[in-house]
Order: C-alpha cells, then sequence, then structure tokens
C-alpha cells in the first residue's frame, strides 16, 4: 500500500489502516489537557465509567488516574489493538478493553456510574441519537460527550479545511436541542514541535491544505475549542 500524502479527514480510513498515524496525532501534547480541566465540571473521582470510542486508550487510560473502574469500549479492531498493546502499570490494571459498539453497548442497564465519549466519532451524525439512548440506558450518573463544537472541526485552521462534510452543527443540535444537554466549553493549545510532526500528523489527517499553510507559516502548534455536553 502506497502512503498518500494526506487522507483529507477520512477519519474511517485513519482508524482502518493508519492507527499509529492516530496514536502519534492524539498523544501530541495539550496545553492544559483535557483531563486537566475536566473535574472542575464532572466529578470522575473513585467513579466506575465506560469510555465508549475509547481508540488507542489515551481517554481510557486518563479516565482511569481519577476512576475506580474505566471500561474502554472500542468498534476498530486495530485500534483496541493499539490500546490493548500500551505498557501496564496500576493505572491500566483498573481498565478493562471491550469490543463494541456505541449504538449497542456491552455492558448491563446502570452498569456504571456514568458513561463518556472523548471524541467519539460516529457517522452518519444521526448515530449520536442511539449513543445517547444507549448511554443513559447503561449509566446511574452523567452522560459525557466530549466533541468540536460548530466551526472549530480541525481547530483554529477550520477555515482552511473545505472539501469535508462539516457534521459538528447537527451534532451540536442533537446533544443541546433534542436531548437537553448542557455544556461547557474548553480551549487548549497542542504542540507538535516540529514542522515536520505536524505536517505528518495533523497535516495528514487534515488535508494538503493545511500542510500548504503549515510549511509556509513553519507552525507548530493548534490551538483547539472542545464543547463538553452532559446529562446527569
Ligand atoms: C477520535 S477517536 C477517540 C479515541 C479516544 N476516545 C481518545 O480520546 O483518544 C474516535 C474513536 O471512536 C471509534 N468509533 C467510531 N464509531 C464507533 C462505534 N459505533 N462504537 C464504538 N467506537 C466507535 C473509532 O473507531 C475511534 O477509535
Amino acid at each position: 500500500m502506497t502512503r498518500p500524502e494526506s487522507i483529507e479527514n477520512r477519519w474511517d480510513i485513519l482508524y482502518r489502516d493508519y492507527p499509529e498515524v492516530y496514536e502519534a496525532f492524539s498523544k501530541t501534547p495539550y496545553h492544559p489537557t483535557l483531563y486537566e480541566q475536566l473535574p472542575a465540571i464532572i466529578d470522575l473521582h473513585d467513579k466506575v465509567i465506560a469510555d465508549v470510542g475509547s481508540g488507542t486508550g489515551a481517554s481510557s487510560l486518563a479516565l482511569a488516574s481519577f476512576a475506580r473502574h474505566v471500561f474502554g469500549i472500542e468498534y476498530e479492531t486495530a485500534m483496541l489493538q493499539q490500546a490493548q498493546a500500551k505498557t501496564q502499570n496500576e493505572t491500566s490494571s483498573r481498565v478493562t478493553w471491550l469490543q463494541g459498539d456505541a449504538r449497542a453497548l456491552p455492558l448491563a442497564t446502570n452498569a456504571v456510574d456514568l458513561v463518556t465519549g472523548v471524541t467519539l466519532a460516529l457517522y452518519p451524525p444521526e448515530q449520536y441519537r442511539a449513543f445517547i439512548r444507549e448511554g443513559l440506558r447503561v449509566a446511574r450518573g452523567p452522560v459525557v460527550f466530549i466533541g468540536i463544537p460548530p466551526n472549530w472541526y480541525g481547530g483554529e485552521l477550520y477555515a482552511l479545511i473545505e472539501d469535508t462534510e462539516k457534521v459538528d452543527d447537527e451534532i451540536d443540535r442533537i446533544f443541546l436541542e433534542e436531548f437537553s444537554f448542557a455544556y461547557h466549553d474548553l480551549f487548549t493549545e497542542q504542540d507538535y514541535g516540529t514542522v515536520e510532526h505536524i505536517v505528518s500528523t495533523y497535516g495528514f489527517i487534515f488535508g494538503k491544505k493545511t500542510i500548504e499553510y503549515l510549511r509556509r507559516e513553519q507552525k507548530t502548534t493548534i490551538r483547539w475549542k472542545f464543547r463538553v455536553y452532559w446529562r446527569a
């Protein structure tokens, strides 16, 4: 398989064929991290959490540093394998990895204290309705979704990413209007260190126009806005 310069926002291809690029992208440091900001909004301490769309494991492992136990639930085998291959330590001993679908969670009714979906990417957006219903079934407490609000897909370079269907308006409407979630916005900056690293991760995902811009401006950081949606 010849490797393209960019997958042009085809996240399905990224998760299936390039989990190591997703891993390098998600591991790039954020200042401050979501997990430094989240406990001020949602009580995570000593909770049993189902983290849906756990990917290569970053969100589940971060949540496990607060929680009593985390079930990391992921659909794609390649992503789940990357998570399972991570070093075992005290925090990871509190995580159980499960293969499963956000729309039919492999857990009993009221099995956990809270359900999280940290940039859980469902497509088409109508699938969030099934995730929300499943979350409300499985959680005794809040259902929490952390996503990207309208006009922030790809972070501050949103305006350069025009060749993709932008679904964030619809997702925002489903959570806020249809299901009456509350929300709180968080800002963070991701520091890639070098132009080469940002081009091969962020640029590989978000497209050739971002690559041209990053090279021209010698830019190595991206500012993001995340929206925490929650319903008790
Ligand atoms: C952007 S990643 C987020 C990973 C992780 N939560 C993190 O913060 O590092 C989104 C993940 O959602 C997964 N996903 C997509 N559809 C899913 C579904 N129906 N059920 C479970 N996971 C799904 C993808 O395979 C991908 O691993």
